[in-house]
């Protein structure tokens, strides 16, 4: 632990750059009000909007108040803990002081830690504010103190009310876990069914759906490992189940495939129940939107719907003989059967039609019956239901958004049913973006609630008021579920960004608050099946992180139905294929080797990590001092969302779980390897990237971090996903960004999943980027870049800075020259082929399964 106490009175030092203070997008007028006034030095706060107008003027003039008292913050990083306190007096900031609580075990925290020591003096000698630059070698922990500083002279001016950009202001302190989660963890009843926990895998299509064809094996190894570590029910997504024949657009599949599909089932509803876990089959109706069209809804004949309804009686019958315990009906996303529920779609004239609550709900209920009438009354049902809606291509009013006074008229009548109970969405037209919007309205840095215009949304004036944006996502739609709940006595629940590990306390509050009853949860058990019973048995950190970035949704809606593999858990959707035969679990290396992992990225740390976890001796090298490779920069980048610190911190303590010998700041050549004398090496030094131009307005992307290196309008070199962060990054600091791409449009934003990069780039857009692709670079002088345009056009934009991002170039380097001196050798991540996370630690996990 490193403490330092400094009152604020060092002498000023030489050489202290002032940085952003309250940085990026969001640098408010009131943030720069606070730096005027605290340090005193009378500078003039910059243009604000209107709302902060008033606030800043007073506040630069020097009439700010500040509350006399003494207040604390607490700051994370990838490697420790800041804990910053600060006593103001009712002229300023009179003392700083704080505390750095390593949290990585590694030997590299005392290097930088003489670099901290540096920093209150560094404050003071800014003129008592925090408005200073990190302090080179401690970029994080410095950074985190500053932040912690500027916490405190938060409170201190009793600033409550959102600043005025922000319109969603962020929490903090949500993600604790010291508690027990005795609520998460105690019995619930779903009608006649107990469940020993409150916790439920919600429906994902995928090695369910595929279990048809060759993936059974998978899900019963994925799933049953779920049950064996505390899931209580798994919902199992039937929409792909043609055999149950059961969707309006299969009815008549049941042919010679049915038994056959039914005794797979069968086979996998034992595998859960093995585990100790429930099972329930989700019974939907054709998938996103496009498949079902409104006419589905709209034109389909009475006579057709009690056929249907016979069919779900059928399709019921056979869900219990293969197994199933309960079903859970999906009326939610943009499914056919929500097509009824909602007045935007549904416009019938009959007794199925929008006139009334009633008739809305008349199919759905008719299937409830239907299903407690064929399996019994004890068979437990539930309603998967949109409870508000609405659509960020039509934003604002709309009279046909289902509202939650509906919604919550629409839970009492499936109550009324007899659902025993509900699981809560919110609704859009766009197919199921909702789900996943609590992470992509939160993907740019500093700018809370994207909509999918690129716009930032505001929560108050949205969804009814009932989904809350203030937690980067977290139990957004907790307030909706609340609402609900008071109006209904079956259990009720989400999904949604409810990630036990992320916030275990406040899940366990709102259990206890009587706003939720149960905990769905679908990628985060993808990520790691293992996940509750590591919250149960108080091991968070061993939880792998989901990092909530949607590439296990990239396949959906292409041509496959598999999603792709977890950014994480390079298993979770792989195992017993070709590619993984053994299983999720590593098998035991029939020899120990001494192996060499050179580069502690992404695609090294799994490398050792995994070999290390088959029995192989393992030393990790890098260069650098610290753990990550390009995940460090990547985060401070793209701000908090992912989560990059958690994924840090686990990577960490796993290679030390596992007894990985790293070592940082040592670079690899051929000489030491030869030195070494590995059994086998794994190369995974990441990319390259070039450069082509020099000038002192020319930068490397590292160069390009600090606000004060780029000037107001910047041109950005590049499209792929990293350019595109950074861009990102550059506008929440304010600035007028080009993007040029040498490549054509479907190569921006390179290496990001699907849905994030259909909010990404009409951020950009909507905040004046201008993006030109196809182009051809020619040359950058100090006034701009000139480049051909793809209509052949010679064009010059002007710019203060150019920023060098292009896609980067696989690094083989090491790996050659290796080879050829016969040292067994293997080239994993970046520097293989670079693209991105999920790749770096798939290949790296895969290569050391084959050691
Ligand atoms: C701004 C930014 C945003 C990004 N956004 C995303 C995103 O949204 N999604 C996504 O999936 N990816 C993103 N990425 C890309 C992602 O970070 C990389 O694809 C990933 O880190 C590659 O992992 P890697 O392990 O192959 O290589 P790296 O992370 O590059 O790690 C290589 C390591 O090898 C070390 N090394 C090199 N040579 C030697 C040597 N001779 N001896 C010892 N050590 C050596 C380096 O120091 C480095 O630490 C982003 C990157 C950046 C910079
Ligand atoms: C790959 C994938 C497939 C999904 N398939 C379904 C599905 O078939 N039925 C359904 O109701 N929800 C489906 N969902 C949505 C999830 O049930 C869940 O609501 C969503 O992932 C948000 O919860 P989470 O944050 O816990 O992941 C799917 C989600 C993913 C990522
Ligand atoms: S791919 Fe990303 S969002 Fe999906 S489960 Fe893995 S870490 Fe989570």
């Amino acid at each position: 632990m490193e403490t330092n106490e400094t009152p604020l009175s060092a002498s000023a030092k030489t050489g202290v750059s002032r940085r952003g203070f309250l940085g990026g997008m969001a640098a408010t007028a009131l943030g720069a009000a606070t730096l005027a006034s605290l340090s005193g030095c009378g500078q003039q706060a910059p243009a604000s909007s209107a709302k902060g107008e008033e606030e800043t003027t007073a506040l630069a003039s020097g009439n700010a108040s500040f509350k006399e008292g003494t207040y604390t913050s607490t700051q994370h990083t990838p490697y420790a803990t800041a804990e910053v306190t600060c006593t103001f007096d009712g002229t300023g900031l009179g003392s700083a002081s704080y505390t750095v609580t390593a949290t990585s075990e590694k030997d590299y925290f005392p290097l930088y830690a003489p670099a901290l020591e540096e920093l209150c003096e560094t404050v003071a000698a800014a003129g008592k504010t925090a408005g200073v630059d990190a302090v080179s070698g401690a970029t994080f922990c410095s950074n985190a103190i500053l932040d912690g500083v500027d916490a405190c002279t938060l409170q201190a001016l009793e600033v409550t009310a959102p600043r005025p950009e922000q319109l969603n202001p962020q929490q903090a302190g949500w993600d604790t876990f010291e508690g027990t989660c005795d609520k998460v963890f105690s019995p619930i009843k779903l009608g006649a069914m107990e469940l020993p926990n409150r916790v439920v895998k919600s429906a994902g299509s995928g090695v369910w759906a595929d279990a048809n064809k060759d993936k059974l094996p998978v899900a019963k190894e994925l799933y049953g490992a779920m049950a064996e570590n505390g899931v209580a029910l798994n919902l199992l997504a039937g929409g792909n189940l043609s055999g149950f024949g059961i969707l309006p657009d299969s009815l008549d599949k049941t042919d010679g495939t049915l038994d056959e599909a039914l005794t797979r089932a069968a086979e996998l509803t034992d595998a859960i129940h093995a585990g100790g876990g429930k099972v329930g089959f989700q019974m939907c109706f054709g998938g996103l939107a496009p498949s079902v069209p409104d006419e589905v809804i709209n034109e389909t004949p009475v006579k057709d719907l009690d056929a249907f309804i016979d069919r779900v009686g059928t399709s019921a019958e056979r869900a219990k003989t293969a197994g199933f315990d309960c079903i859970e009906i999906k009326g939610a996303s943009a499914d056919a059967l929500n097509g009824f529920l909602t007045r935007r779609v549904n416009k019938r004239e009959d007794e199925y039609g929008p006139q009334s609550i009633e008739n809305r709900t008349r199919l759905f209920v008719r299937m409830i019956q239907k299903i407690k009438e064929v399996n019994g009354d004890d068979f437990p049902v539930g309603a998967l239901i949109n409870g508000v809606e609405e659509n960020d291509s039509e934003l604002g009013d709309n009279e046909l958004f289902m509202t939650k006074e509906e919604g919550i008229e629409i839970a009492k009548a499936m109550e009324a049913a007899g659902a025993d109970w509900i699981q809560v969405r919110v609704g859009a037209k766009s197919g199921e973006m909702n789900i996943w919007a609590p992470d992509v309205q939160h993907i740019a840095p500093n700018a809370d609630g994207l909509t999918g215009y690129g716009t930032v949304f505001d929560y108050t004036a949205h969804f009814d008021g009932a989904v809350d944006g203030s937690r980067s996502g977290f139990a957004s739609f907790l307030p909706l579920v609340a609402a609900i709940k008071e109006q209904v006595s079956v259990p009720v629940g989400c999904a949604a960004c409810l990630d036990l590990r992320l916030g275990p306390d406040y899940i366990n509050d709102a259990i206890a608050q009587g706003s939720i009853d149960l905990v769905f949860m679908n990628r985060p058990l993808n990520c790691d099946p293992e996940l509750v019973s590591k919250i149960q048995e108080g091991r968070r950190q061993d939880v792998r992180p989901c990092m909530k970035c949607m590439h296990c949704h990239d396949n959906i809606g292409s041509n496959k139905t598999v999603p792709s593999s977890c950014r994480m858990n390079a298993s979770s959707f792989n195992s017993l294929t070709d590619t993984m035969p053994e299983g999720m679990v590593p098998t035991p290396a029939e020899k120990a080797r001494e192996i060499m992992v050179v580069g502690a990225g992404p695609a090294g740390m799994e490398a050792a990590r995994v070999a290390a976890e088959r029995g192989h001796s393992v030393t990790l090298y890098d260069s650098e001092m610290s753990l990550g490779g390009l995940i460090p920069f990547a985060k401070g980048v793209k701000g908090g969302h992912e989560r990059f610190d958690d994924y840090l911190t686990y990577m960490a303590a796993q290679l030390e779980k596992n007894g990985v010998n790293v070592q940082l700041g040592t670079t690899v050549d051929a000489a030491l390897v030869k030195e070494q004398a590995p059994d086998a090496v794994v190369v995974a030094t990441g990319g390259v990237r070039e450069s082509r131009f020099s000038g002192s307005n020319v930068l490397a992307p590292r160069d390009a971090f600090s606000p004060a290196a780029t000037g107001d309008k910047v041109a950005v070199l590049g499209s792929g996903v990293q350019a595109i962060d950074f861009a990102a990054f550059l506008v929440s600091q304010g600035k007028q960004v080009v993007i040029l791409n040498e490549g054509d449009a479907a190569t921006l934003d390179k290496g990001q999943s699907g849905w994030f990069k259909s909010y990404m780039l009409p951020y950009l857009r909507s905040n004046g980027t201008q993006i030109h692709s196809n182009v051809q670079i020619a040359s950058v002088d100090g006034s701009g870049v000139a480049f051909k345009t793809a209509a052949g056009l010679d064009k010059t934009i002007a710019c203060d800075t150019v920023v060098e991002f292009y896609d980067m170039q696989p690094n083989t380097a090491l790996a050659d020259e290796l080879q050829k001196v016969g040292v067994e050798v293997y080239t994993v991540g970046d520097a293989a082929e670079p693209h991105n996370i999920q790749r770096a630690v798939t290949t790296g996990n895969l290569c050391a399964r084959a050691l």
